[in-house]
């Protein structure tokens, strides 16, 4: 079903949905983005996460389908929110030099406020469709818009995986410290400050 709607995909077909309750869950049952733990992920932990409290899980879907028929997930995010600690720490010495010189009031803040993608999945036929991309401006959006908390930083613990880091490079994130160079993820952020939203 999913290769019927290939090739024909626009920005202002998407839609994004809020997963609430067991219905909506289950569309996520057959969703493959070709990563075994993110497939676990979206397929049996979205809803426990959800009910905890501990994420957000949205879903992307083309607005209009075709033949009447519901678009299937086009991909996943979920979201929890997260902190930066300011405290000076071995490795972290060029990010704290970036807050020193960018958030003057960060003195005041042992830990600066964050939103964390939890999970980023795009289902294996539609990768390299800047779905992903659209995806991360619409985070940068959303955080930054109307927000009931202050929100400075996107993080994400991404794959140590050339073609993760690219795509979030290409995306405006950075990495957060050199800690973390030989483990399997990286943490990488986002500063909200910087986030331009497209002219009309
Ligand atoms: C990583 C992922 C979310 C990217 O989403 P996407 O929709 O495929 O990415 P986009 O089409 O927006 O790509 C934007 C840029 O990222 C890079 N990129 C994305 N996929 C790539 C690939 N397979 N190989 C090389 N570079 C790639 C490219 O630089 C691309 O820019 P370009 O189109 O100008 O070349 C998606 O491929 C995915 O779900 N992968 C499997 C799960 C995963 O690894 N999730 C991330 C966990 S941290």
């Amino acid at each position: 079903m999913l290769s019927s709607y290939r090739n024909k995909i626009e920005y202002g077909d998407f839609v994004l949905y809020n997963l609430r309750g067991l219905e909506e869950f289950k569309c996520c049952q057959h969703f493959d983005c070709g990563d075994d733990d993110l497939n676990e992920f979206f397929q049996c932990d979205a809803e426990p996460h959800k009910t905890e409290l501990l994420a957000t899980i949205y879903c992307l879907k083309l607005k209009k389908a075709t033949d009447g028929k519901d678009s299937p997930p086009l991909a996943f995010i979920s979201y929890s929110n997260d902190v930066i600690p300011t405290a000076k720490t071995k490795n972290f010495e060029a990010f704290q030099d970036y807050l020193t010189n960018s958030i003057p009031a960060q003195k005041h803040y042992p830990f600066l406020p964050a939103v964390k993608i939890g999970r980023l999945g795009v289902h294996k036929e539609y990768q390299g469709h800047h779905i992903g991309t659209y995806l991360l401006n619409l985070t940068k959006q959303l955080f930054t818009t109307n927000n009931r908390t202050g929100c400075r930083f996107i993080t994400v613990d991404a794959y140590k995986d050339h073609k993760v880091t690219k795509f979030y490079k290409k995306n405006d994130f950075q990495f957060l410290n050199d800690s973390d160079r030989g483990k399997k993820t990286r943490i990488m952020y986002f500063d909200l400050k910087r986030y331009q939203p497209p002219s009309e």
